[in-house]
């Protein structure tokens, strides 16, 4: 047999936000190295479409509504013994501070932040973590190592979902290991949405290797986190953003043209999110 330290022969794992994006690159990728898969995600056509996709056998999907106690209820009793659990699904929506909304922070929170700790406790509750097991969150530089106009929201649920790993790192630990993965801007639906052409060709010239990621450059993180080739690492942040945040002089400084090419993109996207919403 062919020697691969990052083989992943033989376990089970479990995928949410699996649909698209980084979700459907990390499946592909997973099942390649050999895992069986089960996928989750809201969107039943984009899970099957990610399913058609998949090397190998035994691999199924599940269409669940994370926010539900209800739904998350089902998919815990669904699943089997897991060898890796990778907290993937997001969303996310640029607004000014002031213009931060109860229905808006909601959701956010509830998909980015609440949905991956109630769904990890009912699979700690559950016992369904075999020894040796890796569980991945889908992070993000932003908000943690990055700052922007208009990232308030999705910065603070990222941000809160960062400290949740680390304490699960260490109360899983020696059994199961947990670390995430953060990305910088990656080329998916949910980048697309929040910033313009324009924006985005003046923010590529802020990243040293001078473009944004693509869903398998995340995935591949997150295939390392998985094997045992990362067995011996536990609570740690593994940033992927071409190196943007080397050149961060400081978390918070505004430049002296008022905006580092994202940020004020992602101001002005706010801003227009906020007049169609009739807020300004
Ligand atoms: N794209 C980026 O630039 C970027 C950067 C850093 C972090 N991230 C994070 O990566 C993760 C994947 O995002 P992506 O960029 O692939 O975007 P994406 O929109 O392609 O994928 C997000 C998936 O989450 C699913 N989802 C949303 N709400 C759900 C719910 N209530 N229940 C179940 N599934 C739900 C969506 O259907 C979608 O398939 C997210 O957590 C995102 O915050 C993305």
């Amino acid at each position: 047999m062919e020697y691969n330290p990052f083989s992943l022969a033989g376990k089970t794992i479990l995928i949410t936000g699996a649909a698209g994006g980084i979700g459907r690159a990390t499946s592909v990728e997973c099942a390649k190295l050999g895992a069986t898969l089960i996928l989750t995600d809201i969107n039943e056509a984009g899970l099957q479409e990610t399913q058609g996709l998949l090397e190998g056998d035994g691999h199924r999907y599940l269409v669940a509504n994370l926010t539900s106690q209800e739904a998350l209820d089902a998919l815990v009793a669904d699943l089997p013994s897991l060898d890796g659990f990778v907290s993937n699904a997001g969303v996310t929506k640029p607004l000014p501070v002031k213009f931060i909304n109860p229905d808006d922070l909601e959701r956010i929170m509830s998909i980015n932040t609440f949905a991956p700790i109630y769904l990890t406790q009912r699979l700690c509750r559950k016992k369904k973590f075999n020894a040796g097991a890796s569980i991945v969150f889908t992070v993000s530089v932003g908000g943690i190592y990055t700052t922007a106009p208009g990232n308030a929201m999705y910065g603070a649920s990222k941000g809160a979902l960062q400290v949740f790993m680390k304490n699960v790192a260490l109360e899983m630990a020696p059994k199961v290991r947990c670390n995430s993965v953060n990305p910088g801007m990656v080329n998916t639906n949910l980048a697309g949405r929040s910033y313009s052409d324009e924006d985005k060709a003046r923010d590529l010239e802020t990243y040293p290797l001078k473009r944004y990621g693509e869903p398998r450059d995340v995935a591949l993180a997150i295939v390392y986190l998985l094997s045992d080739a990362s067995s011996w690492v536990t609570g740690h942040s593994l940033v992927i953003d071409g190196g943007r945040r080397g050149r961060r002089r400081r978390l918070c400084q505004r430049p002296a043209n008022g905006g580092y090419g994202s940020l004020g993109g992602g101001l002005r996207a706010a801003k227009r999110y906020a007049r169609r919403a009739r807020l300004l």
